[in-house]
């Protein structure tokens, strides 16, 4: 899968998917990840991407123009799936959107700054507009971080039988279940004796019933979710 990203801070994403599981991805070939200045596609003076909101107001907008220019360089040489805009008003990011967005082949991801973006933009090239929560952060960045790292590993190969993505929260509409590792205690606290039986039907059975009783207490609302 390949993923680009328009930003105005690029090197907020120099970080990210340089280490552990997102890099091995990389590594491997199975995820590339392209961050793009938005900077680079700008014919106005000083590299000028914002501007003054018509009507007045405080906070600047970022312009159509660039990013116009950006998108359609960018898609002389890939047709995307998706072309999403990070924004708190989009729809809220959750597993079931990471698991529809982890079939995709190209994805196009576009970093607000400032005040948010012309409108024009939004409806003419924009596919798919997505919040990563009920919160204002500085820019869409680590909202496209996010997003890139709970797309990154569900694709096939990225994650081994052991961490396999079908065993966590939320697949399922579950929290997953508490985990133990050694040693067996630690001040007086030991590990469950179920999970030391060596009776694998039995130790599932617990960790379904845990992973049960922990959705109802902590999250009743995914419960019944389709
Ligand atoms: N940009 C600013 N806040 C955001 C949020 N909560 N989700 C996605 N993009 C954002």
């Amino acid at each position: 899968m390949k993923i680009d990203i328009i930003s105005v801070v690029p090197a907020l994403l120099d970080s990210p998917f340089a280490h552990s599981i997102m890099k091995r991805a990389m590594d491997k070939g199975l995820l590339e990840v392209n961050c793009l200045n938005l900077r680079d596609y700008t014919t106005y003076a000083r590299a000028q991407v914002d501007d003054y909101a018509f009507g007045g107001g405080a906070g600047m907008v970022m312009m159509i123009e660039p990013l116009v220019n950006a998108i359609e360089s960018l898609q002389q040489n890939t047709r995307y799936d998706e072309i999403i805009f990070l924004t708190p008003d989009g729809d809220t990011f959750n597993q079931q959107m990471a698991n529809k967005l982890s079939m995709q082949k190209n994805l196009l991801l576009v970093c607000g700054h400032y005040k948010g973006i012309d409108q024009r933009f939004r409806d003419h090239f924009i596919t798919k507009e997505i919040s990563i929560g009920d919160y204002v952060l500085s820019g869409g960045e680590l909202a496209a971080a996010v997003i890139v790292d709970a797309v990154g590993r569900l694709l096939p190969g990225v994650l081994n039988d052991e961490t396999s993505a079908l065993t966590d929260s939320f697949q399922d509409n579950l929290l997953a279940p508490p985990v133990y590792t050694r040693p067996v205690e630690f001040r007086t606290w030991k590990v469950p004796d179920i999970l030391l039986s060596g009776n694998h039907a039995k130790i599932e059975q617990w960790r379904h019933e845990q992973a049960v009783e922990r959705t109802t207490q902590r999250r009743p609302d995914i419960l019944d979710k389709d």
